[in-house]
């Protein structure tokens, strides 16, 4: 006890010199939460013998290596565009220093637990303990805390601590102050539904470029798409190409319904056209009679059905939602990464509210940060940006009224895609969320349009939401009165969660052609379409109300805004950018 005393006055070198470096470490305070999260309830002590698997996570080497890389190969005007980095060199990146391994592999050892590094770039290390191991290690205080609405328990403390020397080292331990959110579903069926006005006779198009039948107004289909943005309907034919579609929370996608879908609004392709199911952590994907999941049918058919013949994958986790959504994220990132190729589109029609106060900041970090290991590797990531307008995915906006980002859409590393609607005169679709990160400050990809906006802006909203932070969404795309087939029957849905996997079919489809010429595929997105805004229909009606207010503007300055972002695709501009004109 004394000398433990001793070994807390750093000037007192002489006396360190007599202390093992962890016999009675100084701890610090690494990462505490204000209290319970409003939706759990304290149960008590949980049981000292119960087993955690605590995950740590390492500070990545040379984070910022990686991030330069991911631009200098996004970027079209770099010379190393296209040069996709292979999964080895992005390892290299984010693998710790050696400093970082053995200092947390030594404090690990002096408490006689037994480490493993579970990711390749050994960035992870798992840790199977006890609570009372856990509580003493991080002199924490693990407790159980169940879910009002689910009943569903988590063992979780409201803070814990780390020896002060091992605190450059370690980015965070999870799952320690997260709890799991399980009430997060992205965006979702029934959202603005439209009465199901589908009349047959709709799928006939125009050939007039740019341009839609009226009935596309209210009931968008594949060949409402096709025609109001330019994307081609000939089959792609590239083998070596992907999209992926993730599913969580009980969202199964289901192939009779993708079937009748095909045969109703895409004829000319063959109706057995389907996806191939990816589990991670024990994911399903029933097909059984009224099992179909609204979002799921939905991200499918809107690949599947517009992207023709483009390789999709639906990749299903966590099936009950349990371990909350951003485990679901970063289980299925994780996964992604440790493939020996990535998928060359993923596409995430879920998210939550940015809180930094409910969720751990460090966590949000690692998990944006993996998604620019992605990019790195030439993976387009794309998320629906939410459907609250600027309340995001959160119910309400608390007392102080301020607007809620969404994530992953506030990390700068991810295409996030915002709502439309009309086909004569596309505006933004009033639910499109969008704003300004509290957490990832602005990117320089978006300096000059973003900076444009909020000139425009002045002082409107002005401490209402962050004005130095990652504004999204980066593009947008139609979002109101999809058609689709669920449980047998067509019905009426939309959201941001439409917008997502129709921009994953347009990158598809020029995958499909890049690859065919032997040129590299799209990657991440935003630096294309923010030196490029010519590749995009720029849209300057609507806003995205929320929060008390009227939320931002479309209108009051072209270009950039926080509700559409750069704007609505064109593909035959978005081929022209590519340089797939040319040859
Ligand atoms: C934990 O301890 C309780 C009470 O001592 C005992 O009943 C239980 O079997 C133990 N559980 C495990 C997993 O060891
Ligand atoms: C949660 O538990 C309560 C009390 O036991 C019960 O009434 C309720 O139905 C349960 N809810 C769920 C979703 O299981
Ligand atoms: C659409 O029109 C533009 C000019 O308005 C033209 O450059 C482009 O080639 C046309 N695309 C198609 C598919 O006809
Ligand atoms: C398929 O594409 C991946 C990149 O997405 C590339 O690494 C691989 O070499 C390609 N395989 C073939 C057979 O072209
Ligand atoms: C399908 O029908 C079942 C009941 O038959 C219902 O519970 C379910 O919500 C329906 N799903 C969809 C996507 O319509
Ligand atoms: C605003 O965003 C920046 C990152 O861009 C962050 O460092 C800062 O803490 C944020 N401010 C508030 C009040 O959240």
């Amino acid at each position: 006890m004394v000398q433990a005393t001793l070994c807390l006055f750093p000037l007192l070198t002489v006396v360190q010199v007599y202390c093992s470096p962890f016999a009675s470490p100084k701890m610090h305070m690494h990462e505490k939460r204000s209290g319970i999260p409003a939706e759990f309830i304290a149960m008590g002590a949980a049981a000292p013998n119960e087993t955690l698997s605590l995950r740590v996570a390492l500070i990545q080497g040379k984070f910022s290596g990686l991030e330069e890389s991911l631009y200098a190969v996004s970027t079209p005007s770099s010379p190393s565009y296209g040069k996709f980095l292979t999964k080895e060199e992005v390892e290299a990146f984010v693998t710790p220093s050696d400093a970082a391994t053995s200092a947390v592999q030594a404090w690990i050892k002096s408490h006689n637990l037994n480490v493993a590094a579970v990711s390749p770039a050994g960035d992870w290390f798992s840790l199977d303990v006890t609570v009372q191991q856990a509580n003493e290690l991080l002199s924490a205080d693990f407790k159980t805390y169940q879910h009002h609405d689910t009943n569903l328990t988590a063992v979780r403390t409201l803070s814990y601590s780390l020896p002060a020397e091992l605190q450059p080292h370690i980015a965070f331990v999870h799952p320690t102050v997260s709890f799991p959110r399980t009430l997060s579903r992205a965006s979702h069926r029934g959202f603005r539904q439209l009465p199901n006005l589908f009349v047959p006779g709709a799928v006939g198009h125009n050939k007039k470029n740019g341009t839609a039948p009226d009935s596309c107004e209210q009931q968008v289909t594949p060949v409402c798409l096709q025609d109001l943005y330019n994307i081609p309907r000939t089959p792609a034919n590239q083998k070596n190409n992907s999209i992926a579609v993730t599913g969580f929370l009980n969202e199964y996608a289901n192939e009779a319904d993708l079937s009748e879908f095909l045969i109703k609004f895409r004829p000319d392709m063959p109706a057995d056209t389907t996806f191939t199911f990816e589990s991670i952590n024990g994911g399903v994907n029933p097909q059984g009679s009224g099992t179909a999941g609204g979002e799921a049918n939905l991200d499918v058919q809107y690949t599947v059905g517009l992207s023709t013949g483009v390789p999709v994958q639906f990749i299903s986790e966590d099936p009950n939602g349990e371990k909350g959504i951003l485990d679901d994220f970063l289980a299925t990132v994780q996964f992604l990464l440790n493939e020996p190729t990535t998928p060359n589109v993923v596409t995430t029609s879920y998210g939550l509210s940015e809180t930094s106060d409910e969720e751990s900041v460090p966590l949000l970090i690692n998990i944006c940060n993996a998604f620019a290991q992605l990019g790195a590797r030439g993976t387009t990531v794309l998320f629906a940006s939410g459907d609250g307008g600027v309340a995001g995915y959160s119910d309400d906006c608390g007392s102080d009224s301020n607007f809620s980002p969404s994530f992953p859409s506030s990390c700068p590393f991810v295409t996030s895609v915002g709502s439309t609607t009309g086909i004569k005169q596309e505006q933004a679709a009033s639910f499109s969320s969008g704003g300004f990160s509290n957490i990832f400050p602005r990117p320089s990809y978006q300096e000059k349009a973003v900076s444009n906006y909020l000139d425009s802006l002045g002082d409107t909203y002005s401490g209402r939401f962050n004005a130095s932070g990652r504004a999204f969404p980066d593009v947008s795309a139609l979002g109101i009165g999809l058609q689709i087939v669920a449980n047998g029957s067509i019905e009426a849905i939309g959201g941001t969660s439409a917008s997502s996997p129709i921009w994953a079919s347009i990158v598809g489809l020029l995958n499909d052609e890049l690859i065919g010429k032997g040129m590299p595929v799209v990657g991440f997105l935003n630096p294309l379409i923010y030196e490029h805004p010519e590749a995009l229909k720029d849209i300057t009606l609507g806003s995205n109300p929320g929060c008390g207010s009227d939320g931002f503007s479309a209108a009051i300055v072209p270009g950039y805004d926080p509700v559409t972002g750069m704007g609505s695709p064109r593909y035959d501009r978005l081929r022209a950018v590519l340089g797939l004109d040319e040859s």
